[in-house]
Formats: structure tokens, C-alpha cells, sequence
């Protein structure tokens, strides 16, 4: 894994738009895999700046996103694919049929993420994945537990999860109890993954990370296996 330590989020999202923006100069239809969270809204918003500035283009970027609550109305302004439209898709040329995040009002969860895996794999996996780690070292909704699920699947939400993303609902018990995501398998179907990590409340996670643990109790510690991880972290989550 190679580590890049920023002075503060500014700088996390300046670094890793450029890592972005650079591959998709290298590759126009570069296949881009997306995740929600406060997280990447930087990144968001700087690769929103250099398409206004001409610098990129998303006219033939696909993006595939990480997950996404179940059930939930992509309508619903705390779905993630609202999430993306808001803080992306609709703030850069991209058409959004290339877009994909897993269908929250799917009938079979369990269909879904299989034909969310199958869509995967016809796009020949992501050739950038855009990750962030939770606090108890969760990557998507993969959730520490005795063993993780490789493809894309309908899952349940720890406790621990159900209470961080509270703060955007009006109450606990309005977070969805479930959700589609995918596997470290899919996720491992990238050629390069980024992970963003901002914050000392992640300081802990991210410390298993880099101790080089493997270890399903921190999901995260599963990307030390992948061969080209870039990290782009604040100084308050690693000092
Ligand atoms: P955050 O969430 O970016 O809002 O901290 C990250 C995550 O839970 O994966």
C-alpha cells in the first residue's frame, strides 16, 4: 500500500482528484468505481472543478458505486444514488446511463447482487475504486464478522453503522436495517483502489490497516492482499 499523508482533508481531496483526473486523461471510458460517506465529497467536488475548468471529461467514464440502503427510493434524498447525483452526476458531463449503483427497490435482494456482480464483470471491474473506511474498519457494508462475503450481496448493518449514519436521518430508526454491497471479491476485481481515510475518529481502523493485519474483525485490513492500493489520509488519522 502505498501511503500518502496530507496535511488536512483540502489536500486529501486536491491528491486524490489528481490521481483520478490523471487516469482518466489516460483513459477516457475509464470505468470508475464510487463510494458515499462525507468522505469523498472533496474528491467530488474537485473533479466537479476540473470538468468545469475543461481539464476531464466523464463523457465516457462508466461509474460503478459500492452499495447502496435496503430497501430505500432512489428518490429518497439519503439513498446513495441521490447521494451521487447531488454530488456528482449532475454536476459533470456524465451520462448517467453509464452510471450504476445497486437498485435499493429491488424485489430479490439477493438477484440484485447478482446481477450487480455479473454488471461487474462485464465491465471488466473497476479501473479505479474509490474507497473510505468506517470506524470499525468496514469497507462499503462489508461489516466485521467471523467471515465476509466475496460477491455483491444483501446485507445486514451492525449496530455500530446504523448509529454513525443516524446523523443524516431524522431519527435511528429511520436507517435502513439492510444493504446491497460489494464484496472484497468485486471490490478486488479493481486495477487500482484508493482509499481515502480522513479524521482521527478513523485512526484507530486505519492503524490496524497499516499494522498489515488481515483480519475480517477489520474488513479494511483485507486490502493489504490488493497490489496497487494508493492511501490518501489527513495527518490526524495516522499521528
Ligand atoms: P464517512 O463514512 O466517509 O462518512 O466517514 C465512510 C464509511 O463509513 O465507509
Amino acid at each position: 500500500m502505498q501511503v500518502i499523508v496530507c496535511r488536512d482533508y483540502a489536500e486529501m481531496s486536491k491528491k486524490a482528484a489528481a490521481f483520478v483526473a490523471a487516469e482518466m486523461k489516460k483513459k477516457p471510458a475509464l470505468v470508475l468505481g464510487l463510494a458515499t460517506g462525507s468522505t469523498p465529497v472533496g474528491l467530488y467536488d474537485e473533479l466537479t472543478a476540473l470538468t468545469k475548468k475543461g481539464e476531464i471529461t466523464f463523457k465516457q467514464v462508466t461509474t460503478v458505486n459500492l452499495d447502496e440502503y435496503y430497501p430505500i427510493d432512489p428518490a429518497n434524498d439519503q439513498s446513495y444514488r441521490y447521494f451521487m447525483n447531488e454530488n456528482l452526476f449532475d454536476r459533470v458531463d456524465i451520462d448517467k446511463k453509464n452510471t450504476y449503483v445497486p437498485d435499493g427497490t429491488a424485489k430479490d435482494p439477493a438477484a440484485e447482487g447478482k446481477r450487480y456482480e455479473a454488471l461487474i464483470d462485464r465491465l471488466g471491474g473497476a479501473d479505479v475504486q474509490v474507497l473510505g473506511i468506517g470506524q470499525n474498519g468496514h469497507i462499503g457494508f462489508n461489516e466485521p464478522a467471523d467471515a465476509l462475503v466475496l460477491d455483491t450481496h444483501v446485507t445486514d448493518l451492525t449496530e455500530n453503522t446504523i448509529k454513525a449514519n443516524s446523523r443524516f436521518f431524522a431519527s435511528e430508526n429511520e436507517v435502513p436495517r439492510q444493504a446491497l454491497t460489494m464484496g472484497m471479491g468485486s471490490i478486488f476485481k479493481a486495477k487500482k483502489i484508493i482509499l481515502l481515510v480522513n479524521g482521527a475518529n478513523k485512526k484507530q481502523a486505519l492503524a490496524t490497516v497499516l499494522s498489515g493485519a488481515l483480519t475480517t474483525a477489520v474488513p479494511a485490513t483485507l486490502l493489504n492482499l490488493h497490489p496497487d492500493v494508493t492511501l490518501f489520509c489527513t495527518e490526524d488519522a495516522v499521528k
